[in-house]
């Protein structure tokens, strides 16, 4: 038997692809303002309006996740590892990834059962947690750099200059292609190739019933 799960709600259905297509097109302009003269599928001078468009969007929409884990008090129960219980957190994380490694193509069941309380598992958790509380943030304060040398000079500073800045900046741009790939594989384990993907549009995921 299987039963409905709400897991998503819609705040965050819609901050997660708004933030899937920000940063898809991010990516794209990306790759075409930092290899100038080497492709040229749009002008430069495109590349960066359009980037800094998506840029202002993917700060916007990431001040909507914020405030909405924030002020639900979700944030600590969904997102935050056990971190004072590590026996209990290590542990989870080895079976998850045995499972993903080894348990999934001997048709064994996911250890981790999501419900709107704890929803990811501990190696989602963990996922999450840095690149909703570390890469994003860096993202958009380099960004913010970039964009304005002048105006955000302090910033620059802070972060150690210009040229930290821009490497902080590609770097993570080569992280995320690294992380979407990845996710995009993970998103399809569920129990039809779709479930999770239709889970983050409609909200509901299908659980096998415990007995
Ligand atoms: C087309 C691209 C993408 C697809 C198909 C996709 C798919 C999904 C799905 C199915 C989930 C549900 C939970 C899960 O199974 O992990 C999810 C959650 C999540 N995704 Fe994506 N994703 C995409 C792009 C991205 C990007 C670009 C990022 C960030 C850089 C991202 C960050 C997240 C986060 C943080 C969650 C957890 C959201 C929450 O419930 O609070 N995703 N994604």
């Amino acid at each position: 038997m299987k039963k409905r799960v709400y897991l998503h709600p819609v705040p965050v259905r819609i901050w997660h692809w708004v933030n899937a297509i920000s940063f898809i097109i991010l990516i794209l302009t990306g790759l075409q303002i930092r290899f100038i003269g080497k492709t040229e599928w749009i002008s430069f001078h495109t590349a960066v309006k359009i980037h800094s468009v998506f840029g202002f969007i993917l700060l916007a929409n990431y001040l909507l996740w914020f405030c909405y884990y924030f002020f639900t008090g979700k944030f600590f129960k969904i997102y935050i590892p056990p971190f004072w219980k590590p026996v209990d957190w290590i542990s989870g994380m080895i079976r998850q990834a045995l499972y993903y490694g080894y348990g999934i193509m001997v048709g064994k069941k996911n250890p981790h059962h999501p419900s709107p309380e704890h929803k990811f598992n501990p190696l989602q958790q963990v996922a999450y947690l840095m690149i909703m509380m570390v890469c994003i943030p860096l993202q958009i304060l380099t960004g913010l750099v970039l964009w304005d040398p002048v105006k955000f000079a302090w910033l620059g500073k802070l972060l150690g200059g210009l040229q930290v800045v821009s490497l902080i900046h590609t770097g993570l741009w080569v992280f995320y292609g690294f992380f979407i790939f990845v996710h995009i594989y993970l998103s399809t384990l569920g129990h039809t190739p779709l479930a999770h993907i239709i889970a983050m549009i409609t909200g509901y995921e299908e659980e096998e019933e415990e007995h």
